[in-house]
């Protein structure tokens, strides 16, 4: 390829990725309409957002004063937690961590039958509760059986029916055991405690447990974040949504009860007579515009789409998550190698072309390299893909980098966007509007935490498309502590309310 061509090729490649002013906005409308028919239509379908009812009705104030278990499982490890709640927003937590054995994940765990997965999670939950119980400073416990109520935040697709209750809808983020597909989580999960706990002589499990709360990672930091800013707070901010971004992406938010027309008429009843207004949505909003009516599609976007475990699922967080954006780079790198405008790697260092062999981690530091020459670029691109390249194709990789981000972060923003102009936050005749009001949304996860520019990006996205500066200022993005396991936690004590 010729300077001028190859020129020009990373241009478009750049351009591709680009979303303008026009493009933010019809995103935005979309993505309400989406919305909207989501609250009124079965979860499954690939139309609209799923917009999962989680029951969680109320969201804590920071004063709440108890002692909870929690586990958390992600998209690669698995965490036990027993959270003492100070009541003044502040908490401890005791927690035990496992990375998820690869005989679960993807292809080796695909046949497996169904409590097998659930009795490795039991196992490593009772033995947690039985070593908290046992160094338990109040030894009185241990002479009667105690309950303990858990919160179980389980960050995969799920059709909540209950607080405690929630069939599987697919699995995301690596995991493909096909046989839990369409079953009860909870239930799978108490089964095997039950098993566990059954499987030996009360002596030495002298205790109970009830996972009484499903709830999904963005749910939990909603939570997280709501106990957390609200008390003793000087300013006046509202916890509006949740967001999660790291290996996924998603948001949850607090909706109007009304508004929720898919609940069954004996759910509505039911919630109804707990005299409350409004419900936290799991929006599932990395499953926006499955059927690609709007969303901008690359040629590296259908490859990545492609080799992912739900192809045609999750597309918007595909373009993302720190779990694709690595991909959607070594998928341009190996188009630019195939076009030869980069050298091939010698041989014996072929992982540029192994999937997934790009860690986001390394989009990151290219994003920001600012040594001469972009030095640490060529380090860090020898290192994880065994690739060489000139000061001028650094640039050019650079430029690209920067795209990819930039586009992740725009996207974020129109989800933002729609459920704040939804709510009717910023529109001075709705109820909702509050002259004063920060509008705060708490986040989560390795990319919106760690990734270099990340909010800033997003709050240009915000500014760019249908909020506009106006509406962009009164957004305040917080990092939400712990979300995943306190929010789980803090969803066990809406159980009792
Ligand atoms: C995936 C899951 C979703 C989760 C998100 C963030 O999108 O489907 O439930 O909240 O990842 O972890």
């Amino acid at each position: 390829m010729s300077t001028s061509a190859a020129n020009e090729y990373v241009q478009s490649i750049i351009k591709s990725f680009e979303i303008d002013a026009p493009l933010l906005k019809r995103l935005t409308s979309k993505y309400i309409e989406s919305m909207e028919n989501g609250l009124s239509h079965s979860s499954g379908g690939k139309s609209h957002l799923p917009m999962i009812p989680t029951f969680i009705t109320s969201l804590p104030n920071g004063t709440e004063k108890t002692d909870i278990l929690a586990c958390d499982l992600g998209g690669t490890s698995f965490r036990c937690l027993y959270i003492k709640l100070q009541g003044n927003s502040k908490f401890t937590t005791e927690m035990k961590k496992w990375e998820i054995p690869s005989d679960y994940l993807a292809e080796e765990g695909r046949d497996l039958p169904e409590n097998a997965f659930f009795d490795y999670l039991a196992n490593k939950i009772v033995n947690f509760v039985q070593y908290h119980n046992s160094n338990d400073e109040n030894q009185e416990l241990l002479t009667t059986k105690k309950n303990f109520n858990l919160g179980f935040t389980f960050s995969y697709p799920v059709e909540q029916t209950a607080l405690n209750a929630g069939n599987l809808i697919r699995w995301t983020k690596g995991f493909e055991i096909t046989s839990v597909v369409g079953k009860d989580i909870v239930e799978l999960l108490q089964k095997s405690i039950d098993s566990k706990l059954s499987s030996v002589p009360e002596e030495k499990y002298p205790f109970t447990i009830s996972c009484v709360a499903l709830c999904n990672d963005t749910t939990g930091t909603l939570l997280s974040g709501a106990y957390t800013s609200t008390y003793d707070s000087q300013d006046i901010v509202d916890p509006i949504m949740s967001i999660i971004c790291g290996t996924g992406f998603n948001i949850a938010y607090m909706e109007d009860l009304k508004s929720c027309t898919k609940l069954t008429a004996e759910q509505m009843e039911f919630i109804s007579s707990k005299s409350v207004t409004e419900m936290c949505i799991n929006t599932e909003s990395g499953s926006f515009d499955n059927e690609l009516s709007v969303l901008p599609v690359t040629p590296y976007d259908k490859i990545v789409d492609e080799e992912s475990t739900n192809p045609g699922y999750h597309l918007f967080e595909k373009r993302i998550s720190g779990m694709f954006l690595g991909e959607i780079l070594r998928l341009v790198i190996v188009d630019l190698i195939d076009k030869q405008f980069l050298l091939e790697p010698k041989p014996s260092k072929k992982q540029y072309r192994h999937k997934f062999s790009l860690k986001t981690e390394v989009l990151s530091h290219i994003e920001i390299d600012d040594s001469k020459d972009l030095k640490q670029t060529e380090l860090y691109l020898i290192e994880s893909l065994g690739l060489r390249t000139t000061t001028e194709q650094r640039h050019f990789l650079q430029q690209i980098t920067r795209a990819i981000s930039r586009r992740s972060a725009y996207l974020v923003s129109v989800a933002i966007s729609a459920i704040i102009i939804k709510s009717g936050r910023l529109d001075p005749k709705s109820p909702k509007y509050k002259y004063h009001q920060e509008l705060e949304v708490c986040c989560d996860g390795s990319v919106v935490q760690y990734y270099p520019g990340f909010k800033s990006m997003i709050r240009h996205g915000l500014s760019l498309g249908s909020l506009g500066h106006e509406g962009e200022r009164r957004v305040h993005i917080s990092m939400a502590l712990d979300g995943s396991g306190l929010g789980a936690g803090l969803a066990a004590l809406t159980a009792s309310k």
